[in-house]
């Protein structure tokens, strides 16, 4: 079995070219090259100006140069985390408009099917290219992000380069009927070869090669420079091995990988996480949405597993990515098949009934080595995965992976390692990744609260066989650590968890080691789920006439402190940073005071950037009668700053700790992006003068509306999922405007 499926390898190729395209290829090298060989400073600054006509309009193509501005003042270090935020804060709204603060602009940088070399033709919706392309396209619904800067010589990850970088993303599922020539006449009943290729393709991740003009910030996407070489695409058809616990076990062995060593493809991938040696961490969440089991009967115990916990029916039927049993563009037969998860052969090695077991992991992704393999980091447990953060990165001490599993009622997990961080092992790829995320113990949260005392603790219930809650289980007999692993979510039961309001993306306060976790929302806490301390609110949306509105309608984001800063310790103290509210709620839900320059409703990305800017993004179909989703800027204080509320719970209240009531200068709403969309995925150069988001799933005919602003390639105007960079018009550093005198 090779790696390369594709039988042509041509298909889709344009050699003509296209003149406009090799027109702004040729621009944007022409002028980077032009910059770096004058090595930044005035001189290049000049020459910048003089190819792109200087324009400081928001229509030019991405070349705006800074007006002349102040020096910065030598003593003020503009990297530091700055004590308020004052850029202007972005206005809620419901048009089909991506905005951003004052003195901001805003560029495109690519979006779904544009092309990952010179040599694919543009993106045309009235030329969709062929499904197999996809796989050196952009794929759909961009979600988690990371940009790793380059070293320019070595080619290899530099954590302080802003100039050159690969920018990393995911890409967790599709529209279909934006994705296929057909469009909205698609229909899952009748999917052909060509659409199932597009749809296996537009999922996974990108590489990206990126350069930025240092003087003027501009970035591009690199198709045919040195650096392009790194761009390529992992979707849901790439080979990738099993490491850790469960690697070669028997729940992994498939007529693919008899010997269970590897298998093929990630799928619906959503937030991310990024390591210290400079790897990227992509998470696979629902995955039990593609797996068909049409015809499957197993044991009772195994239904209760695959079925009833990791939500896979015994009927499922998928994407029908199955039906195409016989496929003419790929030598690999059992490419599309494998996706009906069934008991057909006479061992596991000769079907596929192990599919189920295949997803739901931690991929980890070298974005820097095109030779070997992903892999799959079984260590780190089975569930549907959002986010994967790693702890500070400090000589001597373990590193701890902080994850949450998104979906109602589900778990927070953290995975602590045997060995302690050594910087040597920076750029050590997968060799790294085999040395601290094979090895370690893995624990899920359970959070208690003194209603007396007000004393918020919380502890690390350990997931292993050495846990007689988990030995003892009566509902699942658990045979060694790979069953504990693959079927965490049961572990977890029977640890005792507490059962979280969908645990979404996850974020480590570089100042004092703080786990932050964006618990979305949960219709059904205070019905099926009781309120208690830590999911404290149920409660009425007043204008929605509907009555859908119940439950925790916007969200909560809880954060937990380990005794010393120990990542190892078992025991954690918390509270509730930021209660997502409408801003004219009632007190008992707008328990953080939220404002009209920072009310949001459902948190669901969220990154503090290594100074400590927290930056907090929303996926919510509950406040969009008001406002698209949003990312908002805030400066966080410690775990206990604030004071016991009482929150609305259903008829009575819930007593539950609260983090400090913030002011607008310590929270606000920086951008708001277009009508129907979800705001997904951060990340910053290192110099923090480009902060990339992408746009999920727009609708209208974004970005096409905002001609402006692109510097995507494409021609049509279907509504398409986006990569979008934010500078400062004068270059300047993001959010740090109260670092500056003449600004703050
Ligand atoms: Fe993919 Fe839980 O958002
Ligand atoms: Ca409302
Ligand atoms: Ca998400
Ligand atoms: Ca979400």
């Amino acid at each position: 079995m090779t790696d390369q499926h594709y039988l042509d390898e041509n298909y889709d190729m344009n050699d003509s070219g296209n003149p406009e395209f090799f027109e702004l290829l040729n621009k944007q090298m022409n002028r980077r090259d032009l910059i770096k060989k004058t090595a930044g400073g005035a001189v290049a600054m000049t020459l910048a100006a003089s190819l792109t006509g200087c324009g400081s309009d928001d229509n030019d193509n991405n070349n705006s140069a800074p007006p002349a501005t102040e020096t910065p003042n030598p003593d003020v270090d503009l990297t530091t985390r700055p004590s308020s935020l004052s850029f202007t804060p972005v206005e809620k709204h419901t048009r089909s408009e991506f905005t951003v603060p004052d003195g901001y602009d805003f560029k495109i940088l690519h979006a779904v099917g544009d092309p990952l070399n010179s040599r694919l033709p543009v993106w045309d919706e009235n030329r969709i290219p062929s499904g197999i392309s996809y796989d050196r396209r952009v794929g759909d619904n961009h979600d988690g992000m990371t940009f790793f800067g380059m070293n320019p010589s070595t080619l290899k990850y530099d954590a302080n380069e802003s100039n050159q970088g690969l920018l990393v993303m995911n890409h967790e599922y599709i529209q279909r009927s934006d994705l296929h020539p057909r469009g909205s006449s698609f229909s899952d009943s009748s999917i052909t070869e060509d659409e199932v290729f597009r749809e296996v393709n537009a999922h996974g991740v990108s590489i990206v090669a990126i350069n930025k003009n240092p003087v003027t910030q501009a970035i591009s996407v690199d198709l045919d420079s040195e650096y392009s070489s790194f761009n390529r695409r992992i979707t849901a058809a790439t080979v990738i091995d099993f490491a850790g616990p469960v690697r070669g076990t028997d729940l992994v062995k498939t007529a693919f990988s008899p010997d269970g060593t590897s298998t093929r493809g990630t799928i619906n991938n959503c937030g991310n996480g990024y390591t210290p040696w400079g790897t990227y961490l992509t998470t696979e969440e629902n995955f039990n949405q593609y797996i068909a089991r049409q015809g499957d009967v197993r044991d009772a115990e195994t239904e209760y597993a695959i079925g009833t916990r990791y939500r896979m029916g015994s009927n499922a039927s998928g994407y029908n990515w199955q039906s195409i049993t016989d496929p003419q563009l790929t030598e690999d037969k059992t490419l599309f098949s494998r996706w009906n998860s069934i008991v057909s052969g006479t061992s596991a090695t000769r079907d596929f009934r192990n599919t189920v077991n295949t997803f739901g992991w931690i991929v980890e992704i070298d974005p820097f080595d095109n030779r070997q393999r992903p892999v799959k980091r079984t260590a780190l447990g089975r569930f549907a995965h959002e986010d994967c953060r790693v702890s500070r990165a400090i000589p001597g001490q373990p590193l701890a992976f902080y994850m949450g599993d998104d979906s109602t009622g589900e778990y927070i997990y953290k995975f602590v390692s045997d060995a302690v961080w050594d910087p040597k092992d920076v750029n050590g790829g997968y060799a790294a990744g085999d040395k601290y995320m094979n090895s370690g113990k893995f624990y899920v949260a359970k959070f208690d609260f003194n209603e007396a005392t007000g004393e918020a603790t919380g502890e690390w219930l350990e997931l292993s066989m050495s846990n007689p809650s988990i030995t003892a289980y009566e509902r699942y007999k658990f045979k060694d650590q790979a069953d504990i692993l693959v079927h965490a979510r049961i572990a977890a039961d029977a640890a005792g968890a507490t059962k979280m309001d969908r645990p979404e993306w996850v974020a480590v306060n570089p100042e004092n080691g703080e786990v932050y976790v964006t618990l979305t929302n949960n219709s059904s806490r205070g019905s099926s789920y009781p309120t208690d301390a830590a999911n404290p609110r149920r409660y009425a949306d007043d204008d929605d006439a509907s009555g859908r509105l119940r439950g925790n309608i916007n969200g909560h984001i809880i954060r937990f402190r380990e005794p010393d800063a120990d990542v190892t310790a078992t025991t954690f103290t918390w509270d509730i940073y930021l209660f997502g509210a409408e801003s004219d709620s009632i007190e008992d839900v707008n328990l953080s005071g939220l404002t009209d320059a920072n009310d949001f409703s459902s948190p669901d990305g969220m990154w503090f950037d290594p100074r400590g800017v927290l930056w907090i993004q929303t996926d919510d179909g509950a406040y969009t009668d008001t406002t698209n989703c949003m990312m908002l800027a805030s400066l966080p204080g410690a775990v206990g700053d604030g004071s016991v509320q009482n929150a609305k719970s259903g008829d009575g209240t819930q007593k539950t700790p609260t983090g400090a009531i913030l002011d607008d200068s310590k929270l606000r709403r920086f951008l708001v992006g277009p009508k129907g969309c979800e705001i997904t995925g951060v990340t910053m150069t290192p110099d923090y003068k480009a902060i990339f988001v992408n746009v999920q799933h727009p609708g209208g005919t974004w970005p096409a509306n905002q001609p402006g602003h692109l510097i995507s390639t494409g021609r049509g105007s279907r509504p398409r999922s986006a990569t979008v960079v934010i500078t400062r018009k004068d270059g300047g550093v993001i959010a740090g405007e109260t670092l500056e005198p003449s600004k703050a």
